[in-house]
């Protein structure tokens, strides 16, 4: 039995801390921000959740797929109750934080068109490099300042790289409250699915929408179960999208139904161009 941490960082991971914060820990991760005489990273530690047997392997396969796309500085490997991975730490604020003052739930939204298209570009990047990042959500986008630019993170459920055998695990779906109908109704059937560029210019959509407006893509009541949420993603509409002029055309344009249907991240950095000039 592994309990349920927070965990401290092992004495075996090659880091010398000078000082360190603890991030989070929940859903069998404990993340420590660590500042060492080589720069501040991030240090990430997975172990079995109560429901999860997969959160253990989550970190090795980050950083595995972090070294894939050329990340030196990356290092992972494992640890008794799990595995872990050592990565940059990224300076910035989080999406939802960000657009904290911009946010109404009730009137018509008006967030900075500079930052979903910053967002946006982290996330053609990642599709032009040939993967599906599977997890996107506002917790997971970073933006620093002038100029402003962002850095799409967590890669744990990402598609398109080889990722050793021992730490590879099926995608079971992400957070609900960004999955598209089609990744929703993959996940009701057969217990897994396969993230692609779609459903992440979906999540994208519904990501871009939840911070400026509080709201989720689609309406259930705050205690329904995870079947009952991608039942009502999968049955359902999304919301109408109450955020001004071109973004909000373009958010209910990511948040079409079927995936043929979707701007492609390219075509979505166009609009959002358009609109930043
Ligand atoms: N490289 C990084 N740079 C800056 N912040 C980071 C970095 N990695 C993680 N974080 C911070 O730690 C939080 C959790 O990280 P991450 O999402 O990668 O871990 P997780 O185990 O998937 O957690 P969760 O269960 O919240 O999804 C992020 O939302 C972010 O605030
Ligand atoms: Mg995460």
């Amino acid at each position: 039995m592994t309990g349920s941490g927070p965990f401290e960082i092992p004495d075996h991971i090659p880091v010398t801390s000078t000082s360190q914060r603890l991030v989070l820990n929940r859903r069998g991760s404990t993340v420590w921000d660590v500042e060492t005489s080589a720069g501040r990273v991030a240090i990430k530690l997975g172990y079995p959740s109560q429901t999860h047997a997969w959160t253990a392997l989550a970190p090795a396969r980050e950083g595995a797929i972090l070294q894939e796309l050329g990340s030196s500085a990356v290092t992972y490997g494992e640890w008794d109750h799990g595995t872990w991975n050592v990565q940059p730490w990224h300076e910035g604020t989080d999406l939802q934080e960000l657009w904290t003052s911009h946010r109404t739930r009730g009137g018509l939204a008006d967030p900075p068109v500079r930052d979903a298209l910053a967002c946006a570009r982290a996330l053609a990047e990642l599709h032009d490099k040939g993967l599906a990042h599977g997890d996107v959500q506002p917790a997971h986008l970073i933006l620093d300042a002038e100029p402003t630019r962002a850095t799409l993170i967590d890669l744990a459920l990402a598609r398109g790289v080889q990722v050793p055998e021992p730490f590879d695990f099926p995608y079971r779906g992400c957070l609900v409250h960004y999955e598209s109908p089609e990744i929703s109704r993959r996940v009701l059937e057969d217990g897994e699915a396969v993230p692609t560029r779609e459903a992440d210019v979906y999540a994208l959509g519904a990501t871009l929408f939840m911070a400026a407006t509080g709201w989720r893509h689609v309406e259930y009541p705050d205690d329904a179960s995870r079947p009952e949420q991608r039942r009502a993603i999968v049955n359902g509409t999304h919301r109408l999208v109450n955020v001004t002029g071109m973004l909000g055309a373009l958010i209910n344009d990511m948040l079409r139904y079927h995936a043929d249907d979707r701007p492609t991240t390219h075509e979505v950095c166009k609009t959002l161009e358009q609109a930043a000039a």
